[in-house]
């Protein structure tokens, strides 16, 4: 939303002149948004500045001697040195090499791939500081880390630090198109891809390349998991190789999602039969022609019988049958197939109380276990639905004890606010990385499943490291990432997501407080106020999220077959995709017991399979994804169903409110621009929380019937509804589904069509855009006088953009313009906005009243005004 007004606020003086810095980095740069790189400078007189040295030649070792130097440098804020001279003589190589230069470092001659050692000797007056890696990888690994260390610390490291990543596979996934679209994308269109091909300018691939390096990510899977097909026609591998060219030198290794009907789609075979041996040999070839052009190629991504993508089930074969072809293809060649368990029937019957979704991944792969060839990995969500923000561990991950697994994560939020609202994700992706599935009762977390170790499914890499050899592969963490061009996730908060998954898939012990310090103090400052007062918001965002949003497990009630962003709880009932909830009159919930219900629970090892079994052990937050209860049910926490539904949107929607106050207290302690952009979108936030709370709250009202205990449900202090105000022109509609509006209606500025002069009637001509004279709507005001918030509730539609005003006694006190781009093309909860006008005087008989100026498809809709009794305040000089 623009704001009419606004003061434009100057940049500090030291942003600007990072900025420039930053933007002399990358010349070409198409963000030119470094995120995490662009180190919050520390004020220090005793800088630690580099010199640029590599003692090899390889492009990953030249990278991280100039990373070095360049870091150093913006870390301390010094700028214009651009000559090979620094404070600290260094040495930056592979272990051999540093061994050979410098015989007396005691570095640790068993650094794996990937792994590195940093650490100083003293030489005469002058002190060595020496990054050694396992192979070039970890070289560059080692000097993103000796960088990230001296942003937290201020310091070199007192005592060496060795680091070695748990596991493998590290990749983010992108879900792009060829046209430059990205499946769920939230940040503009694709780097990679225009109008069918490469574009022609890949320099935002290289600077993400960089920024993945940064935490360790060494794969990339470029295109969308949907509709892969055309990516391996011939004539599109030579501009798939200038991809992988640009990230190459950040060790990043490139990825392609296949589609395993290639053969027939694009190949020209009758079938695509994975048994067929033409159609291993088709695949041949094309895996021939991918090494001859990417030789470093990382391997194929599948999504197969999944939503409408084909799958060996058209020919009566098992994803094992397509996942082997595929593996045996790429194995000479060190790459490796990552097939996704995503697999489940989405024409599910709704009256079938044992039809289950949750079910799908575990019974078909399960039985798989052990058919796999080495070089597969089994891709898992987290939870055994799609990414909810609340569900369980998928039990598949103890299923598959002699196979390779990782976990799938999203870093795009598709589930989770879309990047509109803040909510950081590492607590949630910990939760469950730590969760203990107790496989063969003892303890099996996730991470040591995923890490190879609970099933002795050993670490390692193709080709494994110079000293180990190749070593049998393990699994790893996949992160859906879709960045897009704008500023990478639309959103500079949302960065902190794809930094936390760096750093878990890196380290799986961290804890996200510990990564959400890391990124704030090298992404907004090093203040302790800030530091604190950011982390605190991060950890508190993902809770307040399902808050607003939840309830206790039962999956998403966001609009499941549109966008799903806004609420509508309905849209996961009685359909074929499985995502229920089955709320009823008189109860709630998926009975997923082996008892009674579809015997989901009996997935999981017998231990934790008890605990989902029996309502007694179940955690509240999950509860209503195992198990149908009466609104009227106890939880362990005392309070009914019901009673939770009601108090923990209240309760959210406080915390989105109090995430934007927390942020207003960091003003002047951090960059203006930022400051403004982050505190609009918090704004934002709360605003749309209050559209979450209120939908939900008024749904289980009226069904259940059961009133709040605290008498909010149903009753708004202070909010006069557009459809009982005084209208010109305004026409009350009725808002689908109707819980996205209060009271289930709101009013809606119909578009006039222009009159044309009589002569031209008979020939008309297209006058567009459609003017539309303003519309209103007024109310008086009857509260005691004082000194108001008063928030107008509006719908935001795309495209065109709407302009309302507000008046108190005709007299305008406000006017913005409603320019978001929000999904849905008609009011509802999605596009559901507030805008509030903080302290405007207000006394009995005052008439208040908005007009709204439709543009384009936008009908300046309307849902209500509130004036906010929580700030009224008395005044005492009226
Ligand atoms: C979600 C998402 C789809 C995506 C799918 C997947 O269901 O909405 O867009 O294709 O996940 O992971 O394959």
């Amino acid at each position: 939303m623009t704001v009419v007004c606004t003061t434009a606020q100057k940049k500090s003086i030291l942003a600007g002149i990072a900025l420039l810095l930053a933007a002399s980095l990358t010349a070409n740069s198409q963000t030119a948004d470094q995120a995490w790189l662009d180190h919050t400078p520390w004020r220090s007189t005793h800088p630690i500045l580099f010199a640029r040295s590599a003692l090899g030649k390889s492009p990953m070792e030249l990278k991280a001697a100039d990373e070095l130097m360049r870091g150093s440098h913006l870390l301390y804020g010094i700028f214009g040195v651009t000559t090979d001279e620094g404070d600290y003589p260094t040495a930056v190589g592979t272990v051999d090499e540093v061994h050979k230069a410098y015989p007396d470092v005691p570095i640790p001659s068993d650094l794996t791939s990937d792994s590195f050692w940093i650490g100083t000797s003293q030489r005469r007056r002058r002190t060595l500081v020496v990054v050694a890696g396992g192979d070039e990888r970890g070289v560059l690994y080692g000097a993103f880390a000796l960088l990230r260390f001296i942003a937290q610390n201020n310091s070199l490291p007192k005592s060496p630090i060795i680091e070695r990543p748990v596991m493998p596979i590290r990749w983010v996934d992108e879900w792009d198109n060829f046209d430059g679209t990205i499946e769920r994308g939230y940040a503009g269109r694709s780097i990679f891809f225009e109008k069918g091909k490469a574009r022609e300018d890949l320099s935002a691939v290289s600077e993400y390349a960089r920024l993945l390096a940064s935490i360790g990510i060494n794969g990339c899977n470029v295109n969308n998991v949907n509709g892969a097909a055309p990516f391996l026609v011939a004539d599109n591998i030579p501009s798939l190789a200038r991809i992988a060219d640009e990230m190459r030198p950040w060790g990043v290794r490139m990825a392609l999602s296949v589609d395993i009907a290639s053969p027939q789609k694009i190949g020209g075979l009758q079938t695509f039969d994975p048994l067929d041996p033409d159609v291993k040999e088709w695949w041949e070839t094309k895996v021939g022609e991918i090494y001859a052009l990417i030789p470093d190629f990382a391997g194929f991504t599948v999504k197969a019988d999944s939503e409408g993508q084909a799958g060996p089930a058209s020919y009566g074969r098992r994803p094992a049958d397509a996942a082997n072809l595929l593996a045996a293809v790429l194995a000479p060649h060190g790459g490796v197939v990552l097939y996704r368990a995503f697999v489940y029937n989405n024409r599910l019957d709704y009256n079938d109380l044992k039809a289950d979704r949750a079910r799908a991944a575990y019974d078909i792969f399960h039985p798989l276990d052990g058919k796999f060839l080495p070089n597969v990995i089994v891709q898992i969500k987290y939870g055994p639905i799609d990414f909810q923000a609340e569900e369980p561990v998928s039990p598949l991950f103890a299923g598959l004890e002699r196979t390779n697994s990782a976990m799938e994560v999203q870093i795009t939020q598709e589930y989770t606010g879309q990047q509109r609202h803040l909510v950081y994700l590492a607590p949630m992706w910990k939760e469950k990385l730590d969760f203990d599935l107790r496989a063969q009762n003892r303890p099996t977390t996730v991470k040591s499943i995923i890490e190879g170790k609970a099933f002795n499914r050993p670490l390692g890499g193709n080709p494994g490291s110079p000293r180990t050899g190749p070593r049998p592969w393990g699994g790893g963490m996949i992160g859906v990432a879709n960045v897009g061009r704008d500023g990478w996730l639309g959103s500079p908060l949302a960065l902190a997501n794809l930094y936390a998954f760096g750093r878990l898939a890196w380290n799986p012990n961290l804890t996200p407080e510990q990564i959400a310090a890391e990124w704030t103090k090298q992404s907004i400052g090093t203040d302790p106020q800030v530091v604190s007062t950011v982390d605190k918001m991060l950890m508190q965002s993902w809770p307040a999220y399902v808050d607003y949003t939840g309830p206790l497990g039962a999956e998403t009630l966001a609009d499941i077959t549109g966008s799903h962003y806004g609420p509508n709880i309905e849209s996961s009932e009685r359909n074929g995709w499985g995502q229920w909830h089955r709320d009823e009159a008189n109860g709630i919930g998926m009975d997923r017991t082996v008892a009674t219900g579809t015997g989901f629970a009996g997935q999981y090892p017998p231990q934790v399979a008890r605990a989902y079994e029996s309502l007694a052990t179940t955690p509240d937050d999950l509860l209503l994804f195992f198990h149908h209860v009466p609104y009227t049910y106890r939880l362990h926490s005392g309070k009914t169903v019901i009673q939770h539904i009601y108090d923990s949107h209240y309760q959210g929607a406080d915390e989105a409110e109090r995430l934007g106050e927390e942020w207003t207290a960091l003003k002047g302690k951090i960059d203006s621009q930022l400051f403004g952009d982050v505190g609009a979108r918090l704004e934002y936030q709360a605003g749309h929380a209050i559209v979450w709370r209120d939908a939900i709250v008024q749904y289980f009202l009226k069904l259940t019937g059961i009133p709040d205990a605290e008498g909010r449900a149903g009753h708004f202090p202070g909010r006069l509804e557009a459809e009982n105000a005084r209208l010109t022109g305004y026409k009350v509609i009725n808002v689908t589904p109707w819980e996205d509006a209060s009271g289930g209606k709101a009013v809606s500025c119909p578009a006039v069509a222009p009159t044309q002069p009589k002569a031209q009637q008979e020939h008309p001509i297209d006058v567009s855009p459609v003017e539309a004279p303003a519309c209103s709507a007024e109310w008086t005001y009857n509260g005691p006088p004082g000194r108001y918030d008063i928030a107008v509730q509006y719908f935001d539609l795309q495209p065109g953009i709407a302009h309302f005003t507000l008046a108190v006694n005709d007299r305008q006190i406000v006017s913005w313009s409603a320019n978001d781009s929000l999904p849905s093309k008609r009011p509802d909860g999605d596009n559901s906005t507030r805008f509030t006008m903080r302290g405007v005087e207000l006394k009995p008989g005052d008439r208040l009243r908005v007009d709204g100026v439709p543009d384009g498809s936008d009908p300046a809709a309307l849902d209500y005004i509130e004036v906010d009794p929580a700030a009224a305040v008395l005044s005492a000089s009226h």
